[in-house]
């Protein structure tokens, strides 16, 4: 995505943040409009803002879990596609264990197709929410310094604000066990580190990452208490970052990556995070289905 493009989703998302806030919450733009919710992988912010946006906007909502679904009985994920496609869904959410399994189905049906996570490739609208929660905490996104630290090598999280940060001119480093940082990482743009105390230097956001265990085969750090000792966000640690906003994207592991007390603190930006998620969902829906309905302005 373009910066531009990307500028344009923030400030669409900044009208529904507002809007959000008032006790009347419904608009009525895609009104007769389906939105099917097909998520493959367990999910509680993504699942549930998708849902709240759709349902604010007027969509016929539906969700579809894969659990519950004939995925369980051997259906492919092709054919899983074709269905929901012969049903004349306006525009289908998806989220998949597999990278590259949202363009596969992307391919195969005639309306928009939101990428709500696949496996450890992107989350692109998490990263726009971290967009939105960072220009509205610190004013800008352009020079602020941005530490992701954790699981980065799993992280879909990572990648999608990776490719947003340093499109929108932020200063990214990535902090990780060289067990858990992508080989080559430079090439994104960003600059990676080993010493936690040392990539918090001047950061003005601390992006902190949850071990995604359920994407690991075999040992990438000796134990979860070795892990919080070298790379959890303590009250001590966090001193060498006075100021700097806090952040999370969702389920966090307390303990491990950070402490209870820093991510229930003033400098803790995570359930703000989770406010962004809907607003953005709600500017993504309204954007993708301008074209169906007959009204300008994608970027
Ligand atoms: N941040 C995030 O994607 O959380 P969920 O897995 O709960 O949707």
């Amino acid at each position: 995505m373009q910066p531009h493009e990307i500028m344009f989703l923030l400030d669409e998302a900044d009208q529904w943040i507002e809007a959000n806030r008032n006790r009347a919450k419904s608009d009525k733009r895609l009104e007769g409009l389906t939105q099917i919710n097909a998520f493959f992988e367990n999910s509680t912010r993504t699942l549930l803002s998708f849902e709240i946006a759709g349902k604010r906007l007027g969509a016929d909502v539906v969700n579809m879990h894969a659990a519950q679904s004939s995925v369980k009985k051997g259906e492919t994920l092709i054919d899983t596609a074709m269905t929901l496609n012969a049903m004349r869904a306006d525009v289908i959410v998806i989220r998949h264990m597999s990278s590259g399994a949202v363009r596969l189905i992307a391919g195969k049906v005639d309306c928009p197709v939101l990428n709500a996570g696949d496996g450890q490739h992107e989350h692109p609208t998490q990263a726009l929410l971290d967009a939105v929660t960072i220009r509205r905490r610190r004013g800008s996104i352009a020079g602020q310094r941005v530490v992701i630290c954790g699981d980065i090598l799993h992280s879909r999280v990572a990648r999608s604000n990776i490719l947003a940060l340093t499109a929108l001119a932020a200063e990214v480093r990535v902090c990780a066990p060289s067990t858990l940082m992508p080989a080559g990482i430079e090439a994104m743009g960003v600059t990676p580190f080993s010493d936690f105390d040392k990539a918090l230097e001047g950061a003005d956001v601390v992006m902190m990452l949850r071990v995604q265990n359920e994407r690991m085969a075999g040992g990438f750090i000796p134990s979860n208490s070795e892990f919080h000792l070298r790379y959890g966000l303590t009250p001590k640690r966090l001193e060498r970052a006075p100021g700097a906003l806090v952040m999370h994207p969702g389920p966090m592991n307390r303990g491990v990556e950070i402490t209870s007390s820093v991510a229930d603190s003033a400098q803790s930006a995570i359930t703000e995070q989770v406010e962004m998620g809907v607003a953005v969902r709600m500017a993504c829906l309204d954007v993708l289905t301008r074209r169906a309905r007959g009204v300008e302005g994608w970027a």
